[in-house]
């Protein structure tokens, strides 16, 4: 049987206090409605709504830069989660099955929880809510349980105390027929505490038409729903404790895994070391048994086995190192492609260049390849060797096999095989440095007296 998603992101994250919707704060370097599509992603869901409100055009630009295949509508007003759920209805038009109601800012509901639902739903059960034991169930609704059936749901400020002392919550994720879900949903008023179309009225509604209700239950970890900057910090945690144990479980080492940072999308092959404090951005891929040292910054780039990075360099998007590279200390590297076996292992800016196979990058080598205007190419063959503190002055190009002199600075191309020489010629001039000494010493001692 087919499955929709109604993913909610209309409300407006007060307290965040933040000009960006909530919904679009990032962990692991990709925004929490991101999360939230990725955990559902496995079901395969023929059908993907994003209900937009406050915010609505970056959000709905999120969504479908994330899920093309995804459909946003808008809910103009925040009256509610039934109400925003009524809002995914023209896009449901003429679809058959399951609809699965989640949350844009509740990043970490596994896959597995998902279909741990869609299974009791299918098992007969008209109307499945996800709960959860909450350490501190504090405002979360409260589910009231008979058995196995769900009796009906109730919001924390609508609670009697005995409710209250309840601490089975609601994560808000809801499994129903689509079509039912669409009834029960337009049948909900809003005479409660906050005057709110509440989507876990449809449990007591489904209740008293005969419908049959029950929860299933997940850890707390992953219903944690982000309200708050430090909601969103301790998300983050979670996310980077999860995704160290599955880079380790991979066999990946991490010498100090509570000091290494990862994205959503980082892909690391086995055998490879991560030293201490390394930061891996978004867009990361790095081959096996490739060494990480200590205070990498990574974001966008391809890093090939057994390649040899920092300690302390940093990898900028389009840095693309084949096998065997290695790149040394405060070394940066942009859209640059380095051979096999290449090598720029000190103070080395590459930027907008492709350096080919064994070539060697002296240190304190610079592409220098924006004139404040215009970005220029650097193009180096393989085995050049490019001498200490070179300037190459892009466009330009240096040939395989030849090689720069220290401190060339390079405006012009450099055959294949040919050494170019790119500075003053010393001269040297005999005695000078004592006399010149004497002279600056007697003019300090005229000054004083
Ligand atoms: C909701 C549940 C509560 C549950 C809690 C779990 C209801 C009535 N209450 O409460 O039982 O324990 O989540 O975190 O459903 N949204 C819209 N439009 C609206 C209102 C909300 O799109 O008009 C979206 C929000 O952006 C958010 C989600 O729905 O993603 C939940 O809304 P929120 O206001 O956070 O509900 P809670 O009060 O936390
Ligand atoms: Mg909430």
């Amino acid at each position: 049987m087919a499955t929709a998603l109604i993913i909610l992101a209309a409300g407006q994250g007060t307290r965040m206090r933040s000009a960006l919707p909530k919904v679009l704060h990032r962990v692991g370097g990709q925004p929490l409605l991101c999360h939230a599509l990725d955990g559902a992603a496995p079901l395969d869901p023929e059908r993907t709504v994003v209900v937009a409100g406050v915010g609505a055009e970056a959000v709905e630009a999120a969504a479908r830069a994330h899920s093309p295949e995804a459909v946003t509508l808008r809910q103009d007003e925040q009256l509610g989660t039934a109400h925003a759920v009524l809002q995914a209805r023209p896009a449901l038009e003429g679809f058959e099955g399951d609809a699965l109601v989640l949350y844009g800012d509740t990043p970490f509901i596994r896959p597995e929880t998902l279909e741990r639902m869609i299974a009791a739903r299918r098992a007969g059960h008209a109307v499945v809510v996800l709960g959860f034991e909450a350490a501190r169930p504090g405002r979360y609704g409260r589910l009231v349980m008979a058995g196995e059936t769900l009796s009906r749901i109730v919001e924390a400020k609508d609670a009697t105390d005995e409710e209250l002392s309840i601490s089975l919550c609601n994560s808000g994720v809801v499994c129903a027929d689509a079509a039912t879900l669409m009834e029960l949903a337009a049948a909900v008023g809003n005479d409660n505490a906050s005057g709110e179309y509440y989507l876990t009225d449809i449990v007591a509604l489904a209740n008293a038409r005969g419908l049959g209700c029950t929860a299933i239950t997940c850890p707390e970890a992953e219903t944690m729903g982000v309200n708050t900057r430090a909601d969103l910090a301790g998300a983050e945690a979670v996310f980077q404790a999860r995704a160290r144990a599955t880079a380790m479980a991979a066999g990946v080492t991490l010498t100090a895994p509570e000091t290494v940072f990862l994205s959503h999308d980082t892909a690391i092959s086995a055998d490879t070391v991560i030293g201490p404090n390394v930061v891996i951005g978004p867009g990361v891929t790095i081959g096996e048994a490739a060494e990480i040292r200590a205070f990498c910054h990574l974001e966008g780039c391809r890093i090939g086995p057994g390649a040899q990075i920092g300690p302390f360099a940093r990898l900028r998007p389009g840095a693309e190192l084949a096998e065997g590279v290695h790149v040394g200390n405060f070394v940066e590297v942009k859209n640059t492609t380095l051979g096999p076996g290449a090598k720029a292992n000190h103070l080395t800016y590459l930027g907008d260049a492709s350096i080919g196979a064994g070539t060697n990058i002296g240190a304190g080598t610079i592409t220098c390849n924006y004139d404040g205007v215009m970005k220029y190419r650097t193009e180096i063959g393989r085995d050049a060797f490019i001498g200490s503190d070179t300037m190459l002055v892009a466009p330009v190009r240096v040939g395989d096999r030849a090689m720069t002199a220290t401190g060339a600075v390079i405006t012009e191309d450099v055959p294949d095989e040919a050494l170019a020489v790119a500075r003053a010629r010393q001269e040297n001039k005999p005695g000078l440095a004592v006399r010149l000494m004497e002279r600056l010493r007697a003019a300090k001692a005229r000054d004083k007296g």
